[in-house]
């Protein structure tokens, strides 16, 4: 038997599985590669112009790493019958009943990738430009072999919602960034972006109708801190620091993100997070302001930030403004927000006490509802389906809401249980604003995801109708990441997680067989310039309470194959340092800190975190909170 093995052509051997993020369906290994070379054509249907849009997006991505124009002809030209990149629409779907799914075939003679819709096709030119070695990625031409190994590929997914969230309100992005966010994202097939427009920290969408809620709702007084410990701006102080997107920017990134096949949802967040609206036009909140910006000084409960319910000059910029928004974006869905509403202010108006009266409204709650269902309504008619976060599940969902869990799942249980529609985006599971490796390592944020958490994600819950769930989303608050790189450090690892939650089928995916396909991905975005965290490769700390009262310690390592080793004298460990087995170790007496690393496959992984034992006491009395 060994000697067959050693006789067998290597030519035929098995190749390793490549390194894809997310995980096909079926992936079949077969004999040979394909070599895209200059001359090579994309060969797409003349009257598809479906086809024809993603096999130019192709010869676009192939472009610049490859230094390549691909032609873009039809199968009977005689370009075609070189070896070339097929893109085929059929009729029949190559998976039945899954209309993003598709069919990639490599081999010496070419790729072909067939398809029902052109999302499919597009789908399946990411797969193959995830086949082609990582420089693919690179911005500017390399000389190597562009090598596709010979596969056969099946592939569809699971969810049809494969959501990223952007908030843009806490800072401003560019609409450049945008785009390339929107980029990246597609490459993992992800096909939602969903933008958080408004919120108290800045209004940022043009709205011909209102020009002051760019004029005014988009600025605020620049400032560095901790969030909510900011101090609140000054009586004169210049509003300098935000942005906008005018009208026109809005429909270029739509119209970037279709050629995607990314749906943007729009989110204009109502009755609360409103403060900036309310900077601009103060008479629709129940105290009258006036109001500034918040640049992340603490003010919830403090100061008003909802929109009056009582007053129906709401309801009238609100239907002026949703209806821009309508128009803007081919989404179905609009997304109004309503989390977090503070509804203190609303139980001193006079004029919401006499809409809670005209309307037989028994709470706060119900008074939140019945803006919610205006809202609805407003949407309905012009053409739009509305969603909001969990709470507008208090004091009366509306009828045709679908919601989007994000306290956990409680509230997608329940609007399902409702029949509703739900969008699972749990804070413990999809939450990209927390940090992903010990806190002392990490800019500092609220609380911890970590990847290997995020790809525990479950999106359909025990006893709820999975036709229900739309799918899941990660959500990228921007409280605390000021900049384009730092977003793009929280979304990376954890979106590559979250795509394979949301496209694989779970029988094809284990953590353990994810992680190197999830750090092919990290040589990807190097070559891409995108910026991405590391922390898996870091130690983690926590500090535990022995039955004798005395302080010890655990180390723990996100990835398997992983040794730690520490130290208690000051000194920086090594692999000659003591190796941290199963149990806590005990802290000894006189210790100031602890430090410690990670070897995986006998070299250095990662950095070493050293934490001082007052540090990780402090810990401990967090946890006992
Ligand atoms: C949210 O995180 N407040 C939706
Ligand atoms: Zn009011």
């Amino acid at each position: 038997m060994i000697r067959f093995l050693f006789a067998f052509p290597l030519s035929l051997a098995a190749a390793a599985a490549p390194h894809l993020v997310p995980q096909p369906a079926s992936l079949q290994m077969r004999t040979g590669t394909f070599q895209l070379r200059d001359g090579a054509s994309i060969v797409a249907a003349p009257d598809r112009p479906e086809a024809r849009r993603v096999a130019s997006y192709l010869a676009d991505a192939l472009q610049p790493a490859t230094g390549f124009h691909l032609k873009i002809v039809g199968a009977s030209t005689p370009q075609a019958r070189a070896p070339s990149i097929v893109l085929s629409l059929s009729a029949a779907p190559p998976v039945p009943a899954q209309p993003e799914g598709y069919r990639l075939q490599a081999g010496p003679r070419g790729v072909s990738i067939e398809a029902s819709s052109a999302a499919g096709l597009f789908y399946g030119a990411q797969t193959l430009l995830q086949l082609l070695p990582p420089e693919i990625d690179g911005a500017t031409v390399r000389n190597v072999p562009w090598i596709v190994p010979a596969v056969d590929i099946v592939d569809y997914p699971r969810f049809a919602w494969r959501g990223l969230l952007l908030d843009v309100s806490r800072h401003f992005f560019s609409k450049g960034f945008v785009k390339q966010y929107i980029d990246r994202m597609a490459r993992y097939k992800f096909n939602v972006f969903h933008w958080h427009l408004t919120d108290d920290q800045g209004w940022r969408i043009q709205i011909r109708s209102e020009p002051r809620l760019t004029e005014v709702g988009a600025w605020r007084v620049p400032r560095l801190g901790r969030w909510w410990q900011i101090e609140p701006p000054r009586e004169a102080e210049p509003d300098t620091y935000g942005g906008f997107y005018t009208q026109d920017d809005i429909r270029e990134v739509v119209a970037y993100a279709q050629q995607r096949f990314v749906t943007v949802v729009p989110e204009i967040e109502m009755p609360g997070h409103a403060m900036a609206a309310l900077a601009a036009y103060p008479e629709l909140s129940c105290t009258g302001g006036p109001f500034r910006v918040n640049p992340g000084s603490k003010f919830y409960r403090q100061i008003d930030n909802a929109y009056c319910p009582g007053n129906e000059k709401t309801f009238e910029f609100l239907d002026r403004v949703l209806g821009e928004v309508a128009a803007l974006f081919p989404s179905p869905y609009v997304h109004i927000g309503g989390d977090e509403a503070f509804k203190g202010f609303w139980q001193d108006c006079d004029k919401c006490r006499r809409r809670m009266a005209d309307e037989h409204l028994k709470s706060a709650d119900e008074l939140q509802s019945y803006l919610v269902r205006r809202a609805e309504k407003i949407l309905a008619a012009k053409g739009k389906k509305l969603i909001g976060w969990d709470e507008i599940l208090d004091g009366g969902l509306a009828d045709t809401a679908t919601v989007m869990s994000w306290r956990g799942m409680t509230g997608g249980i329940a609007a399902a249980k409702m029949n509703h529609q739900v969008i699972m985006t749990p804070t413990q599971f999809s939450y990209l604003d927390l940090y992903q490796g010990d806190p002392a390592l990490e800019p500092d944020t609220y609380s911890e995801l970590r990847v290997s958490t995020c790809y525990r994600f479950e999106p359909v819950p025990d006893g709820v109708d999975p036709r229900l769930i739309l799918g899941g989303q990660g959500n990228l608050w921007t409280e605390s990441v000021p900049t384009p790189r730092h977003a793009e450090y929280m979304t990376w690892p954890r979106g590559f997680a979250l795509a394979e939650t949301l496209w694989s089928q779970p029988r094809s995916r284990t953590w353990d067989e994810f992680v190197p396909r999830m750090e092919a991905q990290f040589t990807r975005l190097e070559q891409a310039g995108v910026n991405y965290s590391r922390a898996v490769y870091d130690p983690a700390m926590a500090p535990v309470r022995t039955a004798a009262g005395k302080l010890a310690v655990r180390l723990s390592a996100e990835l398997g194959g992983s040794s730690i080793y520490y130290t208690f004298d000051g000194t920086n460990p090594d692999r000659f340092s003591p190796k941290f087995a199963a149990d806590p170790v005990l802290v000894p007496d006189g210790a100031y800190v602890v430090k410690a690393v990670i070897y995986r496959e006998g070299a250095p992984s990662g950095r070493m975190l050293s934490l001082a034992v007052t540090e990780l006491q402090d810990r401990l009395a967090k946890q006992k909170k």
